[in-house]
């Protein structure tokens, strides 16, 4: 008899060019992992992307670049099942439903709604905006997802969903398996390198804290050679006075399978130029083969798209039944002939 996997999800937007090594470590190292224990979707959020201004050829290319970042980085389509969200209708279906749960003062308390609000002016942030957490609620309870592997930033959209998850069951009767947020201590916030009290990110406001898994090898040895320290120049780990330094000894730990104790003890005697020498080598030793072999299958992009569509079919499976029962539980009429 085989035993049955416990169920797993996660996705990210596809509104870059390149990932970075905040995805990587945060997302994509354990997703890798995981794949092999449990029941794995993995999706790109295309619908999330569109909830700020996008432009059209730039998402349908981001989207296939971060396709082939997630199966260069080691998630694979035959163990996985990795899809689209806009190529499942069945997300946009379920999240109008959980729309009609969600209070609007409950919507109102998401910080990452309020940050990226206040980024673009608020009279410029969209309703979608808005929603946004509520369409990722809908993402997870689909797939009746047990785990959900995510970084620290995403926790707040994870509580909501649980508290959706359980207000429909309660309301409706049992119909969705409240999610957990799986959150890596360590790797859950790595940071920018030229302001590293802020987490790296996509909108960052200096391309050069970022290292994107894009990047030419050289491109990423500068900007760990450049990343922001302090003066005392001694190698230890301290998050709160030294938290350029804790980013870089955390990212240096994760790459090469150490312990920070040990990689501190390593680069103890020495000066912060020795152990950004031997990062930059960790980091590229990581990030190049990624690099070369997205490149390769954005070279076959007929290949990528029938990939995505058999994994769609399969993803779109499981919704749909997800989907019926929720229509029915709510109370709207089937379309009989
Ligand atoms: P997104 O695209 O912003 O990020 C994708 C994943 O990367 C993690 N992450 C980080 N981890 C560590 N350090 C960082 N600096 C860093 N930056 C990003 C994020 O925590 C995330 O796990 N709303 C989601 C996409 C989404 C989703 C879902 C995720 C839509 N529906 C359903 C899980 C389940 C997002 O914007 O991720």
């Amino acid at each position: 008899m085989t035993e049955t996997k416990p169920r797993l999800l996660s996705g990210m937007q596809p509104s870059a060019e390149s990932l970075h090594l905040g995805n990587y470590i945060g997302a994509l190292l354990s997703w890798k992992a995981l794949q092999e224990t449990h029941d794995a979707f993995f999706f790109l959020a295309d619908l999330h992307a569109i909830t700020v201004p996008q432009d059209p050829a730039e998402l349908r290319a981001n989207t296939r670049r971060t396709m082939a970042q997630y199966i260069a980085a080691g998630i694979d389509p035959s163990k996985s099942t990795l899809f689209v969200q806009s190529h499942v209708p069945a997300h946009a279906e379920l999240a109008w439903i959980l729309n009609t749960l969600t209070g609007f003062g409950e919507a109102a308390r998401m910080t990452q709604f309020k940050d990226k609000a206040a980024k673009q002016g608020q009279d410029a942030a969209s309703v979608g905006l808005f929603t946004y957490p509520i369409l990722q609620a809908g993402d997870i309870l689909l797939y009746q997802a047990v785990d959900v592997p995510v970084g620290e930033d995403q926790r707040q959209h994870i509580e909501l969903t649980r508290d959706l998850a359980a207000r429909f069951n309660s309301r409706f009767g049992d119909t969705f398996t409240v999610p957990k947020p799986y959150i890596l201590k360590d790797t859950a916030k790595i940071y920018d390198l030229q302001n590293p009290t802020s987490k790296m990110s996509k909108s960052a406001e200096s391309a050069s804290g970022v290292v994107w898994l894009l990047d030419e090898p050289k491109v990423t040895e500068k900007k760990i050679m450049r990343a922001v320290t302090d003066t005392d120049g001694e190698v230890r780990f301290d998050r709160d006075t030294k938290p350029g330094l804790a980013n870089l000894l955390t990212i240096f730990a994760i790459l090469a399978n150490r312990s920070v104790d040990s990689v501190v003890e390593e680069f103890a005697g020495g000066g912060y130029g020795t152990f950004k020498k031997a990062l930059a080598e960790v980091v590229v030793g990581t990030v190049a083969p990624i690099r070369e072999r997205t490149l390769e299958l954005l070279d076959d992009p007929a290949e990528l798209d029938r990939i995505l569509a058999v994994n769609a079919d399969r993803a779109a499976v499981v919704a749909e039944a997800t989907l019926a029962q929720v229509y029915d539980r709510v109370g709207l009429l089937p379309r009989r002939r």
